[in-house]
């Protein structure tokens, strides 16, 4: 099937201005707002999944409908891949059976990052595809980079991967990994060639829109 999807247009002419200072705060202020109950009991319970698998750890932030956290288990057999979304729509459409190494859970990464740092999770890769662009100027701080749980989301180490349809969304989340780790990260376009990630891959590509990755070794924790 042929999707149409239009670019993000944003009214911001370049990467903000703030997002430095949005990340020395989130350094400096570490996100005190509580747990939510639900987020912390579908912790607990890929927690208990997790101990049962002897295979290092995958994560899928903002897995969608899940399609990537199937085809990762199925590209690293080896590992068990935890894919976490906060649509139970999106969770609940049915899109083949899961591997046995492969978890969808429904959870406000706000949250589930943070209880993942208390119990010193430490994947091995870490998968970011396509969020939410947030592409108005005032919401930077929904943006991962310019939220205050970025630094919980880096501290938990591996390899991380962000994909999405707008450069500026990779180019200031580089100049954020930048100020946390003092790295910098390896931005390349992405070119599918047909094999699909995600639907929203699909969509944005067969649109004919460029494609960008980002990558940065994160120290294990
Ligand atoms: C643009 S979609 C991309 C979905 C999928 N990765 C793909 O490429 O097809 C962004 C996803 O992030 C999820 N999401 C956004 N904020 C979230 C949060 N705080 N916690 C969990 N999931 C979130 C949304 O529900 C949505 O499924």
């Amino acid at each position: 099937m042929q999707h149409t999807s239009r670019s993000v247009t944003s009214n911001q002419p370049g990467p903000h201005q703030d997002v430095v200072r949005r990340v020395e705060r989130a350094l400096a202020h570490p996100l005190r707002k509580p747990i939510a109950d639900h987020t912390r009991l579908a912790f607990e319970q890929a927690e208990a999944w997790r101990r049962q698998q002897p295979a290092p750890l995958i994560i899928d932030a903002g897995c969608g409908v899940g399609l990537s956290t199937r085809r990762l288990a199925q590209r690293f057999p080896d590992h068990c891949v935890i894919g976490v979304d906060r649509s139970a729509d999106r969770l609940g459409r049915d899109h083949g059976e899961l591997p046995g190494n492969a978890l969808l859970v429904r959870a406000d990464l706000v949250d589930f990052w943070r209880l993942a740092r208390e119990a010193q999770w430490a994947p091995v890769r870490h998968y970011l595809l396509y969020p939410n662009p947030y592409p108005k100027s005032s919401h930077l701080k929904m943006r991962w980079h310019g939220h205050p749980v970025f630094p919980t989301l880096l501290a938990l180490g591996g390899r991380l991967e962000l994909r999405s349809n707008w450069d500026l969304y990779v180019e200031e989340f580089a100049q954020a990994v930048q100020v946390v780790t003092g790295r910098e990260a390896a931005v390349a376009q992405v070119t599918p060639s047909g094999d699909y990630l995600t639907p929203f891959e699909a969509k944005y590509d067969q649109s004919g829109q460029a494609l960008w990755r980002l990558t940065i070794d994160l120290e294990q924790p």
